[in-house]
């Protein structure tokens, strides 16, 4: 073992759980231009299928009652402004939105959805613009209604570890203010630095700590949101029991801005760790990942936060594309393994206990390391969160998000491999192993449609014939609306559009998006 025994991390790092700008790294450092060299195309000729709703045209007049309700320094008409708006992060979506506005207060977004609705104009709800499916963008020219401005953070209560905010807080400075008063927030992810806590709930995110602290549908007690109509419904409440009636702000979580707009939220933040220690191991086979992960578990038990995985591909676009060095040598996979606790030695004491258990057990892992200190515990976290950014340096990416008994996970990479083999640059495969969830990668010089109609449907029916989601975490957006049914009753899916008919009357609110083939038929 490379390192000796598990080491202490620096007192800093308990507050700080990674650098400030790791959270904001992989996206500062995107490539600029991967998906084209410039623009992305517009989506509508990528998607030509899909036909603009029957909703007005915006008039001058629209603008100057938006000008009236949120000022006219935050109604952005000006193209070149409105562009960034438009594109998402992966640069493969690009909207015709004309207008962008950056309300203030939940009174402002009341107002202007009102008014929306009123005139049947369309809108696209906007925080961090950092979502993976195409969700956050326009695709015709649905007004684009931001939360950025919507950055207040109204309370944090000490005791019961409650934190309530506007939607706009950016994760990372929720989780630094948090930090302040002992407590942390309980969802990490690559995005932190960009992502909005209102994008947080409306695509129920779920990130690199969820093995441990679970879904934000448990540890969000409450949420205020502007519905389709204009009305606010509130549902913020702080309480951590409450069961009078329908829990509807679970309809909000992970609705992905189809329903109303999130304006504030309610989290329940737990304590942050004394002491977290992170060992990094080299395995040679899925299986061997299997059983360090039931080790993991039995061993580590209430103490593990994180088990994730990275293949040998995944590692090699992190170094070839990135630089980035492995502290390991060549190995099929690799693990990180994260404890939280609130005894260092205690936790030591487990963490060397599993580490000498995992060595000795026949064909598990081969090599490992554990982080000496705050530089190295940041340093192989990078080697996992800057995969994306690593993966979009080929070129283009097919990205896949999946949820799959854990038995089946990676004969879905090789299934995959086999399949495109000689067609792509490479089948990266890695994510969250403790939740089951896959991120599956193909990238490709430039977009290929070939290489797209060997893949779908094909991966979504393999999930579906094994009862997997076809989306584990990112939702369905625009990118992958079209097979909700692949992970959902039919009945389901119908109950599902009464709810938005329901609410959203006459569907202003994100369309072409997550449920939005069933409308038609509605
Ligand atoms: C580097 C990187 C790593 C990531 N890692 C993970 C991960 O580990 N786990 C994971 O689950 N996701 C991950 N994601 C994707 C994840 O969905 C987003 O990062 C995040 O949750 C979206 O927040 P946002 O504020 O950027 O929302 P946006 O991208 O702006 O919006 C996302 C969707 O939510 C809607 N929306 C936004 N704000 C509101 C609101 N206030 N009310 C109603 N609807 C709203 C939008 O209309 C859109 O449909 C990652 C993304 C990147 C770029
Ligand atoms: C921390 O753990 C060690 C080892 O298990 C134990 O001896 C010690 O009493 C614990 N300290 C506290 C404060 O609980
Ligand atoms: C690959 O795709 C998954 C799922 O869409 C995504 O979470 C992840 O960020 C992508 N990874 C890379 C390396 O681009």
């Amino acid at each position: 073992f490379q390192a000796s025994r598990a080491a202490s991390l620096l007192p800093q790092l308990l507050l700080r759980r990674r650098p400030a700008s790791a959270g904001a790294f992989a996206l500062l450092a995107r490539p600029a231009s991967s998906a084209s060299g410039g623009l992305p195309p517009l989506t509508t000729e990528i998607h030509p299928g899909i036909k603009r709703g029957a909703f007005s045209q915006l008039t001058d007049a629209d603008v100057s009652a938006f000008e009236a309700i949120v000022g006219g320094d935050h109604v952005i008409k000006d193209a070149d402004e409105v562009l960034s708006y438009n594109i998402d992060w992966l640069r493969i979506c690009r909207g015709q939105g004309q207008l962008v506005l950056r309300p203030k207060t939940t009174e402002e977004v009341s107002a202007i959805v009102r008014h929306c609705n009123k005139r049947r104009l369309a809108v696209v709800p906007q925080g961090g613009n950092t979502g993976l499916v195409g969700g956050s963008v326009p695709l015709f020219d649905e007004i684009v209604i931001s939360t950025s401005r919507m950055n207040s953070l109204l309370s944090i209560d000490p005791v019961s570890g409650v934190l309530v905010a506007e939607a706009g807080c950016v994760l990372e400075q929720l989780d630094r203010e948090a930090a302040s008063q002992g407590l942390m927030m309980p969802l990490d992810l690559g995005a932190k630095g960009s992502c909005q806590i209102g994008g947080n709930l409306a695509t129920n995110a779920g990130g690199l700590r969820l093995l441990r602290y679970g879904s934000l549908r448990g540890t969000t007690l409450g949420l205020e949101a502007v519905l389709p109509t204009g009305q606010v419904l509130d549902c913020l409440t702080t309480l951590r029991k409450d069961n009078t009636g329908y829990d509807i702000k679970q309809l909000l979580i992970g609705s992905e801005g189809t329903l109303g707009i999130i304006t504030k939220a309610a989290i329940l933040c737990p304590a942050r760790p004394k002491s977290v220690q992170l060992a990094f191991l080299g395995l040679d086979s899925f299986q061997a990942v299997l059983d360090t992960y039931r080790l993991a578990r039995r061993s580590l038990g209430e103490i593990l936060s994180a088990f994730e995985f990275i293949d040998s591909e995944s590692m090699r676009a992190v170094k070839q594309n990135l630089g980035l060095s492995c502290p390991l040598g060549e190995h099929s996979f690799y693990v990180l393994a994260e404890t939280s606790g609130s005894n260092e030695t205690h936790d030591r004491e487990k963490l060397d206990g599993f580490i000498e258990s995992v060595m000795s057990m026949d064909g598990c892992a081969t090599d490992g390391t554990v982080a000496q200190d705050a530089g190295q515990f940041a340093h192989l976290w990078s080697l996992r969160e800057r995969i994306v950014e690593s993966l979009l340096v080929d070129g283009y990416e097919y990205k896949y998000d999946v949820s799959l008994p854990l038995a089946d996970i990676y004969r879905l990479v090789e299934h995959m491999r086999t399949r495109l083999d000689g067609r792509v640059i490479r089948t990266a495969g890695y994510g969250h192993l403790g939740d089951g969830n896959l991120h599956l990668n193909f990238t490709t010089p430039k977009f290929d449609a070939k290489v797209l109609e060997l893949i779908e449907p094909h991966v979504f029916d393999w999930v579906r014939d094994r009862r997997g989601s076809v989306s584990a975490e990112h939702g369905l957006g625009l990118k992958k609306s079209q097979y909700i049914r692949h992970s959902k009753a039919d009945f389901a899916v119908r109950v599902m559009a009464e709810v938005k008919r329901l609410l959203d009357p006459n569907g202003i609110m994100n369309p072409y998006k997550s449920i939005w083939i069933i409308w038609p038929l509605m």
